[in-house]
């Protein structure tokens, strides 16, 4: 589903954040990257969510070049990718319903299917009586969940996680890891980047582990070694 080809990220001069990175994530997989600071993960997601280009070689979608999108079809590719990250990336002034309801407003749902929808991923996510919630009123773990939900209405293909749990404590993580391995098993891949050796070592999942830029590792059944 996701092909990265000798793909390299430069910045500036001769900065290899990336460096000949070749890898195919399938469909259904839950792949964890892990690496020191500065490994280059969140590089890698930024790729696939098309925010930065690769310097050389080829980043693909199902098939599709993503470095080539142009236009509406960057949004609606962008759309079949769920995005989360440590900061949560909420509307402020929007409540949790609203946090919601506007991502597939922006989407070009129609109102039936927000009316329908969001009330759903409320349910899944486990954030049912919070709807009315502002974000200053939400706890941390709560917050992911709502970015959670965000993500998953727009029915993603896959979900790529940029240190999710990096600003929860050790139960709102692991409802994090919790939910995400549910949505993994109903379909959508996970592509999760994370410095947390516990929640790697838990999974029991494939791992890949960067190393200046390149991929040193790449596990069926990894463990994070760093
Ligand atoms: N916009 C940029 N301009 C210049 N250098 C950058 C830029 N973005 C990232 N880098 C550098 O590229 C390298 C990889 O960064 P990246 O954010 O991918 O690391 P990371 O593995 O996600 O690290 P962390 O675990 O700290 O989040 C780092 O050395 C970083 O300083
Ligand atoms: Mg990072």
């Amino acid at each position: 589903m996701i092909e990265f080809h000798s793909v390299s990220k430069i910045y500036g001069e001769d900065y290899y954040a990336l460096n000949n990175v070749s890898l195919n994530i399938g469909e259904k997989e839950f792949v964890s990257v892990v690496g020191r600071s500065g490994a280059g993960k969140s590089t890698l997601i930024k790729l696939l969510l098309k925010e930065e280009a690769p310097t050389k070689g080829r980043v693909l979608f199902k098939g599709v070049d993503v470095v080539k999108l142009k236009g509406n079809s960057i949004m609606r590719y962008r759309r079949r990718i769920g995005a989360i990250f440590q900061d949560f990336r909420l509307l402020p002034s929007k409540n949790v319903y609203e946090n919601i309801a506007f991502a597939m407003e922006a989407g070009g749902r129609t109102k039936e299917e927000i009316r329908s929808d969001v009330p759903q991923v409320i349910e899944i996510v486990g954030l049912k009586g919070k709807e009315e919630n502002f974000p200053h009123e939400l706890s941390g773990g709560e917050k992911q969940r709502v970015a959670v939900a965000r993500a998953l209405v727009q029915r993603p293909e896959v979900i790529l996680a940029d240190e999710p749990t990096g600003n929860l404590d050790p139960i709102h993580t692991w409802e994090i890891v919790k939910l995400l391995l549910k949505i993994n098993e109903f379909g959508t891949a996970i592509v999760l980047a994370t410095h947390d050796k516990d929640i790697v070592n838990f999974l029991k999942r494939r791992v890949v582990t960067l190393e200046d830029g390149k991929v040193m590792r790449d596990e069926k059944v990894g463990t994070y070694k760093i």
